[in-house]
């Protein structure tokens, strides 16, 4: 058997992208084991979630630190003593800085709910339907010195209904989070990801969707 890439797991939150990674991991649709999950808040759920897993979990609180600096410091520590390959930032609501980029080089994903380049930053959802965007969706992108700027690696798309709500589409958008998600980790687990400027290509290729979507649908 190969050998597993070891990831490290950021989390801010409830964690449910964790839980989605934790299942592909257990169920070996993924070859990937997380070596560790470091959340910035005490009351993190997705340090509950690791705990239930048997997986190693440390908080870190920003709060603790009094520059971004020094936090990052400290994590990159953390995420080195457990021998991370791969740094993945499910619902990290902190900055990052340059110190992070360059510990692991083109080595920072993360997943943002929404379709980049619209709508980087925070409250995307409600930015997106209150811009009457017709589709949302998330984003799987490589970290790089700007907030949700770097190379894209895999989107999903999704439908912004008449009635929706932040919630609603959040809902939605964070269903196929779960999918894209360790769909991404597991091409970079098999060496196949490339990064080119802003373009990352995939080798061998995957085969790509090429029939278009309509919203509001085409009334044929
Ligand atoms: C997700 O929507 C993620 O894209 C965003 O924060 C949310 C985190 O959800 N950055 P969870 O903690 O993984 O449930």
């Amino acid at each position: 058997m190969s050998k597993k890439l070891r990831i490290g797991v950021l989390a801010s939150g409830g964690g449910t992208n964790l839980q989605s990674i934790i299942d592909r991991c257990q169920d070996d649709s993924l070859d990937a084991e997380i070596a560790v999950v470091i959340c910035n808040n005490p009351g993190a759920g997705a340090l509950e979630r690791a705990a239930q897993a048997g997986i190693a979990n440390r908080c870190i609180n920003h709060r603790d630190f009094s520059s971004r600096g020094d936090f990052d410091t400290a994590v990159v520590s953390a995420l080195q003593e457990s021998g991370v390959e791969l740094v993945v930032l499910a619902g990290f609501m902190r900055i990052i800085t340059q110190t992070f980029i360059d510990a692991f080089p083109d080595r920072v994903i993360n997943i943002h709910p929404a379709l980049l380049p619209s709508f980087p930053g925070l409250h995307v959802q409600q930015q997106a339907i209150d811009y009457g965007a017709r589709f949302s969706g998330c984003t799987v992108h490589f970290v790089d010195g700007g907030v949700d700027t770097g190379p894209i690696l895999i989107q999903a798309v999704v439908p912004v209904l008449q009635d929706d709500t932040a919630e609603t589409l959040a809902a939605r958008i964070l269903e196929q989070e779960h999918r894209i998600y360790p769909r991404a980790i597991q091409l970079i687990a098999e060496n196949r990801v490339h990064i080119n400027g802003r373009q990352v290509s995939i080798d061998p290729a995957c085969p790509a969707s090429r029939s278009a979507i309509v919203n509001p649908a085409l009334e044929d």
